[in-house]
């Protein structure tokens, strides 16, 4: 893909469907790790409008903050802390569709009202880096559509963190 992204009209379902051929081709051309996440963050704000959207990486104990677009942010999240931190030690996708009832949500924005993150695996299975998705509505995320989707994305990066 050049650097350009068409963001189809319809439903979040129809959005992801036309993004992640996109996100395929752009992902193709590049090997940086840093470019691809940066890339990936921007085009899905630009695609939904999310609140925030980035990456934490695995770096220890911790997770560090890497490439997002939204406001500053916490830079690191100690393993099993708030739903990064929970999701990167389960290994598994969270969705919580009110933060203020996630035991121990770390609010990085007091306008965060609900949460995906989602663990990106690199090639030998472990959790590398998890992509977290803030959202200013309640409930704004679905296990039948943001989850599969959001996951088959994840997937893409894989190479990258091999
Ligand atoms: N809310 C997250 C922290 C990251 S920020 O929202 C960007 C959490 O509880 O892990």
């Amino acid at each position: 893909m050049a650097e350009e992204l068409h963001i189809a009209s319809g439903d979040r379902s129809a959005r992801y469907e036309a993004l992640l051929p996109q996100l395929q081709g752009l992902l193709s051309h590049e090997t940086d790790l840093i470019a691809c996440l940066a890339n990936t963050a921007a085009a899905l704000r630009q695609t939904f409008g999310f609140f925030w959207v980035g990456f934490y990486l695995v770096r220890g104990e911790e997770l560090v903050l890497g490439p997002f677009q939204g406001d500053i942010a916490c830079t690191r999240i100690r393993r099993g802390r708030g739903v990064c931190g929970t999701a990167w030690a389960e290994a598994r996708t969270l969705v919580v569709s009110d933060v203020d009832a996630f035991p121990g949500h770390i609010a990085c924005s007091s306008a965060s009202r609900s949460e995906i993150v989602v663990p990106v695996f690199d090639a030998s299975g472990q959790v590398a880096a998890v992509l977290d998705i803030d959202s200013d509505q309640l409930g704004d995320f679905s296990e039948a559509v943001d989850r599969p989707a959001l996951e088959r994305l994840a997937k893409l990066l894989t190479p990258l963190l091999a």
